[in-house]
C-alpha cells in the first residue's frame, strides 16, 4: 500500500471520544466528588432519609460527565429497585413552569405549556410521584441559567419529601456560580449536601488528555509538545477541561487536513487562534446596542488613526459622534465607564488606567481584538449597518 494511504485519516482512532457527548469511563481528580455523590444517591436507595445535592464548580470543571457518571453507575445498583432518573437541561428548560411541566409529563400527566400555575402542577407532580413506593432523583444541569424571578416553587421541589408518604425524591441542582450570600438562608434551610468542583491545575489537565488521547487518536500521532500546549492554554481559560479537548480535537483536524503525519504544536496554536475568535465573534454579536456602538467606536479610531491607544474622553467623544449619526439617545458618561470595564473584562479590548500629572486619571484604551474579525460582526447588526458609510476623517 502506498504512503498516502496510510497518512490519510491516520490521525484519529476514534473522533467521538473527543466530543462533548461522550462520557469518559473514568474521570482522573474527581474521586472525591464521585464518592460524595454515589454515597447520598445509595443511602437513600436504601430507604433511608434521602437528601438533595448542590453540585458547583466553574464551567468545564467535570460537572455534567461526573454527575452523569455516577447516575450510570446508580442504574446498576438500582437495578432491582422502583426508580427513575430525570435529566433536565435548564438551559433549555429555563423557567420554573417548564421545569415543572417536563417533570408532570414524565410521570404521564400533561401539563398546558400557558395556563397552569406553578404551584397547580407542582400538586399534580406530588400527587402522580407519590401513587408508587420508589426513589426519583431529578437532575437539574445549568441551574444557574433558570430564571428565578419570586417562584418559589423550585424550592418547594427541594423540600417535598416532607410532604410524600410512598415516594422519595433526590434533587442534584449544578450550578456554574457559587451561590450569593443571600441564598445562604435558602441554602441552609434546604440541607442539602454541597459539592464543589474545583478548577483544573495544568497536571490535573494533563492527566485528563492523556487519558482521552490513548481512545482518540492513533499511536504517535501526536507529538510530545501537544499535550502539555492544551493543557496550558486551557489553564488560562480557568482551567476549562472542555477547552483542552476541543483544543486537541480541532487541532487534529486541522493536521489531518493540511495532511501531516503528526499533530503538532503548530496545529494547536492555530486552533487556539480560532477557538478564541469564534468565542470573540459569540460574545460580539450578542452583546446589547451601546456595547457595540462603544466598540464601534474604539474600531474606528483604531482604524483610521494611526494610534497605538486613546483616552478615554477620545473614545467618549467617538462614541457621542457615532450616537449621533446612527440617531441613539447617548449614553451618560459614568454609565459609559461601567461599560469600558465591561468590554475590558471580556477582553475585546485594554483599558489600562494612568495618571496624567495634572490632567489626572485616565484611562488609555486600545482594541485587544482584530479589526478585520469584529469589523463585519458590527456591521451587520441591523441598527450598526450605517457606520460602513462613516468616516472619520470626514467629520474634521
Ligand atoms: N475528570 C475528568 N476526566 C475526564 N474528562 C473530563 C473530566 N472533567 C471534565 N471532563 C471532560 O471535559 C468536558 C467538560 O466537562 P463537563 O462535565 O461538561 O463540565 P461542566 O459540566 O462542569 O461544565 C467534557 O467533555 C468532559 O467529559
Ligand atoms: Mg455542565
Amino acid at each position: 500500500m502506498s504512503e498516502e494511504y496510510f497518512s490519510d485519516g491516520k490521525i484519529f482512532a476514534d473522533k467521538e471520544v473527543l466530543r462533548s457527548s461522550y462520557i469518559p469511563e473514568n474521570l482522573p481528580h474527581r474521586k472525591e466528588q464521585i464518592a460524595s455523590l454515589t454515597d447520598v444517591l445509595s443511602t437513600t436507595l436504601k430507604r433511608k432519609t434521602p437528601s438533595n445535592i448542590l453540585v458547583f464548580g466553574k464551567t468545564g470543571t467535570g460537572k455534567t460527565a461526573t454527575v452523569k457518571y455516577v447516575c450510570n453507575q446508580f442504574e446498576e445498583m438500582a437495578r432491582t429497585c422502583n426508580y427513575a432518573l430525570i435529566f433536565i437541561n435548564c438551559e433549555l428548560f429555563y423557567t420554573h413552569h417548564r421545569v415543572l411541566s417536563y417533570l408532570a409529563r414524565f410521570f404521564n400527566k400533561r401539563v398546558p405549556v400557558f395556563g397552569w400555575p406553578t404551584d397547580a402542577i407542582y400538586s399534580e407532580i406530588k400527587e402522580k410521584i407519590d401513587t408508587e413506593d420508589r426513589y426519583v432523583v431529578v437532575i437539574l444541569d445549568e441551574m444557574d441559567k433558570l430564571v428565578t424571578k419570586e417562584d418559589e416553587t423550585l424550592y418547594k421541589l427541594l423540600r417535598i419529601n416532607s410532604e410524600l408518604n410512598k415516594a422519595r425524591i433526590s434533587v442534584i441542582g449544578i450550578s456554574n456560580f457559587l451561590p450569593s450570600s443571600e441564598l445562604q438562608d435558602q441554602r441552609s434551610s434546604l440541607g442539602a449536601k454541597e459539592i464543589i468542583f474545583p478548577t483544573y491545575s495544568t497536571d490535573q489537565l494533563k492527566d485528563i488528555l492523556t487519558e482521552r488521547v490513548h481512545k482518540a487518536f492513533n499511536y504517535s500521532a501526536l507529538d510530545d509538545a501537544v499535550i502539555p500546549l492544551c493543557a496550558a492554554l486551557a489553564t488560562k481559560r480557568n482551567g476549562d477541561a472542555k477547552r483542552a479537548i476541543d483544543l486537541l480535537l480541532m487541532a487534529g483536524e486541522i493536521a489531518e487536513r493540511t495532511k501531516s503525519k503528526k499533530v503538532v504544536e503548530e496545529h494547536v496554536r492555530i486552533a487556539s487562534k480560532k477557538i478564541e475568535a469564534n468565542s470573540t465573534v459569540r460574545v460580539v454579536k450578542t452583546m446589547p446596542l451601546h456595547h457595540k456602538i462603544l466598540l464601534s467606536s474604539v474600531l474606528m479610531l483604531t482604524r483610521e488613526k494611526n494610534e497605538r491607544y486613546f483616552i478615554s474622553g477620545e473614545v467618549y467623544y467617538m462614541y457621542r459622534r457615532l450616537c449621533d449619526h446612527l440617531g441613539a439617545k447617548p449614553l451618560t458618561q459614568r454609565r459609559l465607564i461601567d461599560l469600558i470595564s465591561e468590554l475590558d473584562s471580556l477582553e475585546l479590548i485594554n483599558a489600562v488606567t494612568v495618571n496624567r500629572g495634572r490632567y489626572g486619571m485616565t484611562r488609555e484604551i486600545s482594541l485587544n481584538v482584530p479589526e478585520e474579525l469584529i469589523q463585519p460582526v458590527l456591521f451587520a447588526d441591523y441598527e450598526l449597518k450605517t457606520l460602513s458609510n462613516f468616516s472619520i476623517k470626514a467629520l474634521k
